[in-house]
């Protein structure tokens, strides 16, 4: 047993509204608690022991799994825990680790979307090679890349790998001439690249493939999720319900 509260602090404690916002819901019989519709706002609810639903929904209840988008910065490493590194779950407070664990990998200096669960099944499902989740990655390289470049992308690239890589979608952004630090000419190029497998440093290697190299790297976006441009490095946001539909059923 938990210690009695009145059912509209219940509800406005736990996000549902104003107190005048939910004393509404509870007259227009929103609100069950073990089934029978709600007496009235000061009626008293055991947060642990009663069941409150609300729109048909049990409220209060932990989710049976939770989803991150993280913005990853650079100088962590894609793991639970590891003996040297900062771990990108040391990002997520330890009240709300749980046992989430990041989905598949960003390489240390790579930053972006990461998303990060506690739901084993569907990290297992987006992660499997049959499923081909689109990754678009944005992506700062030294040399200049070209047409040629995309068409190769386009038809594969050998990476070492048993097979050559799949078809991948290449977008110029922009492609300079610079001075680097010791005065000479470099060209530097901006590209999206988009991938649909995720093999070890596959973003590097396949620039490698092509003669160039990758100077910065940045996910944009996987699957449906889009990493938001008002999430800073370092900060996460829950999913919502659009993305967790949109993601299971990708
Ligand atoms: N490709 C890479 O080379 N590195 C990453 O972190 C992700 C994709």
């Amino acid at each position: 047993m938990g210690k009695a509260v009145r059912l509209d602090k219940f509800l406005a404690d736990g996000g549902a509204g104003t107190r005048s916002e939910v004393k509404k819901l509870i007259q227009k019989g929103l609100v069950q608690i073990n089934g029978a519709a709600a007496k009235g706002p000061e009626q008293k609810v055991d947060p642990i022991g009663d069941v409150v639903v609300l729109n048909g929904e049990i409220f209060g209840a932990a989710p049976e799994f939770v989803y991150y988008l993280l913005h990853k910065p650079a100088g962590y490493v894609s793991a639970t825990e590891d003996a040297k590194e900062k771990t990108v779950l040391e990002l997520v407070p330890q009240e709300k680790r749980r046992k989430l664990f990041p989905v598949g990998r960003l390489d240390k200096d790579t930053e972006g979307l990461l998303l990060i669960t506690d739901d084993g099944a569907l990290a297992h499902e987006l992660l499997s090679p049959k499923k081909h989740v689109d990754k678009t990655y944005y992506a700062l390289l030294e040399g200049r890349v070209t047409v040629e470049d995309g068409e190769r992308f386009l038809h594969g690239v050998d990476i070492g790998e048993k097979n050559v890589t799949l078809p991948a979608r290449l977008e110029i952004l922009s492609v300079k001439e610079k001075e680097d630090a010791s005065g000479e000419k470099v060209w530097q190029s901006e590209i999206l690249l988009t991938i649909h497998e995720g093999k070890f440093h596959q973003v590097k290697r396949m620039v490698e493939a092509v003669g160039k190299k990758v100077t910065y790297l940045k996910r944009i976006s996987m699957g449906p999720l889009r990493l938001p441009k008002e999430l800073e490095k370092g900060a996460y946001r829950p999913l919502t319900e659009e993305e967790i539909k949109a993601l299971k059923s990708c």
